[in-house]
């Protein structure tokens, strides 16, 4: 099959969200922390009513229903999440639900996890089926899906919640660029979730940053020797999305490329002259990079600055920001760079090429529905936030269990968890 890639893309962000200002006061922490220390502007969050699996069944429903496609369409379904609520039972055969009117149960795919990796895993695994001799000619879709929450402290203003569903198949507007990709993965202790009956995790901030950025380094080397012919830097992308935990990393990152390319031109790549002196040129290069991180990262920002680290959602997020920042007129041609990472550690690079083939408006202007809620959602107080969140990990393993949150307050059309019985069996209604 020929331009296989995503064919289109579909963005949840949740109804509540606290503003990162009112934040630093509540937390009482110094003004500009959050928002000029972080680059942080509001957090998105739900309450006990949102799960993982309401969260992709959100997702997954409208994605399907804004692109005018029948549940029998779909050959494989993959989850990527690193929100687990059943060590045993997935998402995906959640999701099958939806699937019931069709009669389709033909659905290959299953969950993914590593940290905010396992939306890329289940993208290339999607990927890999349509390039395959088991596929079928049917479309796939891959959600990522996570409610990041973090405990009391200096992590919870990194916090955020949201899926991304996106529909994978040949003829694609965004077609993945083949036999371009970065990989780098080692074991580390920089973010996990040991204890299985909170949903916070264990992490180590500052070790978490140096391995983001070491496994960038990593990455675009490696992304790099692939490219034969044209630019060998950043002039070749046009634009350059990565994980976001918080924007203020995303703009070192593009800094670190930055720093990668100079070096490499100068001819002094090795590894530890690279990181001896990041810390001191970090502040140049951020400083160098400004117009190009402006023109090839910024614009990718819109959601991760508005919602927050959606974990596995965070990179496509970015990808339907800056598709949402270009006049869709002037996208076809565009190169897109992606950098994918989980802690723990799950790294990729690869490559997006946006192609004319008459699919890119409609795509776009389905993309826009999603996002659109951003201006809808309700602002809650930090006391409301802190509430909630002290909410969720009270009953998060609770049976049976009937959430406290306002139904009123989710957007219409949103999947919810409307009970858990003694069993610890889920059920969900759709507002
Ligand atoms: N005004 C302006 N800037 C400020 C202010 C202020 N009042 N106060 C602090 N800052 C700046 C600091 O100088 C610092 O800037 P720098 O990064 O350029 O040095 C920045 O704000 C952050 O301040 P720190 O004191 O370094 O922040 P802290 O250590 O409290 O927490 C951290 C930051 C470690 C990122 C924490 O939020 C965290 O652990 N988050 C979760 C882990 C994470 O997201 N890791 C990223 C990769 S892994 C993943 O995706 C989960």
């Amino acid at each position: 099959p020929k331009d296989v890639g995503i064919c289109a893309i579909h963005v949840v962000v949740p109804s509540l969200y606290v503003d990162q200002a009112d934040l630093e006061r509540y937390d009482q922490v110094s003004k500009g922390k959050y928002t000029v220390g972080l680059g942080q502007k509001q957090m998105g969050f739900c309450t006990d009513l949102e799960d993982v699996n309401s969260l992709c069944l959100t997702a997954v429903s409208q994605l399907i229903e804004n692109n005018g496609i029948s549940y029998s369409d779909i050959g494989r379904l993959e989850v990527g999440t690193e929100t687990i609520i059943d060590k045993s039972k997935s998402a995906k055969t959640v999701l099958m639900k939806l699937f019931e009117a069709s009669g389709n149960f033909q659905v290959e795919g299953i969950d993914t996890t590593n940290a905010c990796y396992g939306g890329t895993a289940a993208l290339f695994n999607a990927l890999s089926w349509i390039e395959s001799s088991s596929w079928d000619g049917r479309l796939a879709v891959v959600v990522a899906a996570d409610i990041a929450v973090y405990a009391k402290g200096n992590a919870r203003p990194t916090g955020g919640a949201g899926a991304v569903a996106m529909l994978i198949g040949p003829g694609a507007s965004l077609v993945v660029d083949r036999g371009l990709r970065g990989t780098y993965m080692n074991h580390a202790y920089d973010f996990y979730k040991p204890d299985l009956s909170s949903e916070y995790p264990v992490v180590d901030g500052k070790l978490s940053v140096d391995c983001y950025l070491n496994a960038l380094d990593r990455c675009y080397e490696s992304y790099l020797s692939k490219c034969h012919g044209g630019e060998v830097g950043l002039n070749r992308f046009d634009s350059f999305v990565f994980h976001a935990p918080y924007c203020k990393l995303v703009r070192k990152s593009l800094a670190r490329l930055y720093m990668n390319d100079f070096i490499n031109e100068i001819g002094a790549n090795d590894e530890n002259h690279q990181h001896q002196d990041w810390a001191v040129a970090e502040k140049t290069f951020v400083e160098l990079s400004r117009t190009v991180f402006e023109d090839k990262t910024e614009p990718s920002l819109l959601l991760a600055s508005r919602v927050g680290n959606t974990y596995t959602a965070s990179v496509y997020s970015g990808l339907a920001s800056y598709l949402l920042s270009v006049p869709p007129e002037r996208l076809p041609g565009k190169r897109i760079g992606m950098f994918s990472y989980g802690s723990g550690l799950a790294s990729s690079m690869y490559s997006i090429k946006v192609v004319d083939n008459g699919g890119l408006p409609g795509m776009i202007g389905n993309l826009k529905k999603g996002v659109d809620r951003l201006d809808e959602r309700t602002r809650l107080a930090p006391e409301q936030f802190a509430d909630v969140l002290d909410s969720r990990q009270k009953s998060l393993h609770r049976a049976s269990y009937v959430p406290v949150g306002d139904r009123g307050q989710l957007f219409p059309g949103t999947w919810f968890l409307s009970g858990i019985d003694e069993l610890h069996r889920r059920f969900y209604e759709r507002n």
